[in-house]
Order: structure tokens, then C-alpha cells, then sequence
């Protein structure tokens, strides 16, 4: 097994986890790694660890360097188990390491692995020196637990802030030069919309407090290490903190017999013609965390559903649970559907919009059956004045 080593010292320790497709309900299609990282100085330090299955990759690793008994501490920036989960079977091979973490990482490890571990709860911005080098704890709470909080060292301009930064990939490159940007952007776009967005403002504070560090290297606990793409990925984050959107257009749908697709159809006409970029998208081929992926940059957000049953299809139900909880801000929205009798479900729709408090300039579409020429007509023109709206 070779050494990577990503800095003088400093080692990664991972698993890549090759095979998983669903990470808690999202859609990881290029697997993913769980990102452990090994510092030799006069102190040897194990900052995180990898899901439980990954344990005997990470200590194979651990050991091509140095006798796991050696390591002197362990951080836990994270208490989520695809970063803790080997903490019981490492803290067995150093069982002298003192575990490192936040205030309410310790209560958190407490509950998950019910062990009487050496704790030292590190309160944000304590300094730890461990002979040439310094480590800098900084709580980030919600980003993405109550918990999380990141690891600096400043004689490294070395930033390990677990969750934040990165990308479910699993690959045998391990740094942003080394895997095609567009990949790359793409898979951080998709995390941070899935993950980290419903945190907007947590991330906000986060960059704050380290936008005065000089950082020449982001080390997360997901996927690739950033190192030559560093300001283009603050840049997006900013942007995704801020919930910046670009004047795109992305129509959600599902359908029955077909009446919904052709209203979506329509209004894809209607913004084509009025030169608004549109993505198209249904559930029942799209799954829910890559449509986040879209949403992520689209202000405008056209959603649509037949009534069954005096409501919505189930699968919008379900895409629209999970937006809900993911809190995408500042859209305008536009709600459609079609119907036999009943006709609840564009209207729940469009109320489901307003409550997310997303602009609603245009009332809902709702038509009977099946569209005729006409009906569609005016859809089309609906989603010309959308396009126009959206400027
Ligand atoms: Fe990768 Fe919140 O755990």
C-alpha cells in the first residue's frame, strides 16, 4: 500500500468506499471516501477516522507509517459515524490517545458509542502544540452537525474541515489537479446542495472566521483535496452561502398520463423562447438529490403534478419533504398540473412555494384531462412572461 503523503508529515489515512450509491437517501453515483489524515510530529496526531467498514484500509495505511500504538491523539472533528465509526476499534490499538473534540462532540460520541473515553473537549480557537507544529480547533456548528467543528495548522496553512469542501468521489486521485474541474465542481455542487445547504448562514460565520487565515491547502473528510483550486471553491461557497442563484429556469415534474409532462413541455417552450436557459426534469428518471444539484443555480423553480386522489402524486410529495428540509431561498416560483376531477395538487403546489417563502409572480396552472392546442398556447405564453420576469 503506498504512502500519500499530502504535505511533509502529513499523511492521508482514508478508505474509499468504491461501491456506496446512498448515502443517507442521496444519490452518491461516484462512491465516495471517508478522509483520515496522519500527522507525525513530536506528538502524533489521527485527525478523524472512516465508516466502520473501512477500518482495516485506514490502519493498513496507519501502519505503512507508524505503529498505530504511537498515535498520542485522535481529533474527532465530526461525530457523524461515516468519520467516527473507528474510533472504538483505533482508541483500542492507542488506548494512551486522548480524543480531541468539540463540547458537544463529546456529549455526541458519548451517546453513539456509550465508551469512557480520555476525552479532552477543545473549546473554539484552543491551540494544541505537538512539537514543530500547532493545531487550531474552530467549532463551525451545523456545518453540517451541532458539533462540527474544523482543525488549522498554521505552520501548514492546512485546513482540515471535515464535512465542509467536500465531494462524495471515490477515485485514486487525491487533489483538485488531478480530476477535471467541471467533475469536480459539479460533485461539490451536488454535496453542498444535498449536505451542507440548509446551513447557509452557519456557513457564512464559518467563512468568516476563516477568511483571515492563510490557507495554501483544504484537506475535507470527503473526496478530492483541494490545493490549486482554492479560491475558485471559496468563491462557490459564497455564493451557495448567500443562495446566489443565475437567471436559469428548472421545471420538476411528475405525471400520469402524460398531461403534466406536456404542461412542463410548454413552459419549457415558453422560457426557451424567451432565452432563459431551462433544465427539464422528472422524477420518475431523476432521482431527488440530483434535481438539488440543478436547483442549486436555477432562481426560477416551475413545479408540477397531477391530483390523485385528492392530492399530489407521492413522488412529489417526497421531493417536496426533502426540499423542505434542505431550505433552498430567495426562488421565484411557478405551480402546475393537470387533473380529472378534485384538482387539489397545483394549488398545494404553489401554497407549499409561498410557505417556503419563495415569490410567486404567476398563479397556478391547473388544467382538466388532457391540454388541447390552445390551453398549451397560453401555457407557452406563461412561460414566456416567467422568462420575462426573470429578466
Ligand atoms: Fe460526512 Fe456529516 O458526515
Amino acid at each position: 500500500m503506498n504512502k500519500i503523503e499530502i504535505k511533509p508529515g502529513i499523511y492521508w489515512v482514508g478508505g474509499i468506499d468504491w461501491h456506496i450509491q446512498d448515502f443517507h437517501g442521496y444519490k452518491t453515483h461516484r462512491g465516495t471516501t471517508y478522509n483520515a489524515y496522519l500527522i507525525i510530529d513530536e506528538k502524533v496526531v489521527l485527525v478523524d477516522t472512516v465508516k466502520h467498514y473501512l477500518y482495516g484500509e485506514m490502519l493498513a495505511r496507519i501502519k505503512e507509517i507508524i505503529d498505530p500504538s504511537k498515535i498520542d491523539y485522535v481529533v474527532s472533528n465530526h461525530v457523524e459515524m461515516d468519520h467516527s465509526g473507528s474510533l472504538p476499534k483505533i482508541l483500542e490499538e492507542a488506548p494512551n490517545a486522548t480524543l480531541i473534540t468539540s463540547v458537544q462532540g463529546e456529549k455526541g460520541l458519548r451517546r453513539h458509542y456509550k465508551r469512557d473515553w480520555n476525552f479532552h473537549v477543545a473549546q473554539s480557537g484552543e491551540e494544541l502544540s505537538i512539537g514543530k507544529r500547532t493545531l487550531v480547533f474552530v467549532h463551525v456548528p451545523m456545518v453540517h452537525w451541532p458539533d462540527s467543528m474544523v482543525t488549522y495548522i498554521p505552520e501548514e496553512n492546512l485546513l482540515l474541515p471535515n464535512d465542509a469542501f467536500g465531494q462524495h468521489i471515490a477515485s485514486a486521485e487525491r487533489f483538485d489537479d488531478e480530476i477535471e474541474w467541471g467533475v469536480l465542481k459539479e460533485a461539490t455542487a451536488t454535496y453542498y446542495a444535498n449536505i451542507v445547504m440548509p446551513y447557509g448562514t452557519q456557513v457564512g460565520k464559518a467563512l468568516e472566521a476563516l477568511g483571515g487565515l492563510d490557507i495554501d491547502m483544504i484537506a475535507p473528510s470527503h473526496g478530492i483535496i483541494w490545493r490549486s483550486r482554492i479560491p475558485d471553491i471559496l468563491a462557490e461557497y459564497v455564493k451557495w452561502a448567500n443562495h446566489e442563484t443565475e437567471a436559469r429556469a428548472l421545471i420538476v415534474y411528475d405525471t400520469m398520463w402524460g398531461s403534466t409532462e406536456r404542461i412542463a413541455y410548454a413552459l419549457a417552450e415558453g422560457l426557451s423562447e424567451a432565452d432563459v436557459p431551462v433544465t427539464v426534469r422528472s422524477l420518475k428518471n431523476t432521482h431527488i438529490s440530483d434535481v438539488m444539484t440543478d436547483l442549486i443555480t436555477s432562481k426560477l423553480i416551475l413545479i408540477g403534478s397531477p391530483t390523485i386522489n385528492n392530492g399530489m402524486l407521492p413522488s412529489m410529495g417526497g421531493f417536496l419533504t426533502y426540499l423542505k428540509g434542505l431550505r433552498p431561498k430567495d426562488r421565484l416560483g411557478f405551480a402546475f398540473g393537470s387533473f380529472g376531477w378534485g384538482g387539489q395538487a397545483a394549488g398545494e403546489i404553489e401554497k407549499f412555494m409561498k410557505d417556503m417563502g419563495w415569490e410567486v409572480p404567476i398563479e397556478y396552472v391547473n388544467l382538466k384531462f388532457v391540454p388541447d392546442t390552445e390551453e398549451l398556447g397560453n401555457v407557452k405564453s406563461i412561460g414566456k412572461e416567467l422568462g420575462k420576469i426573470l429578466g
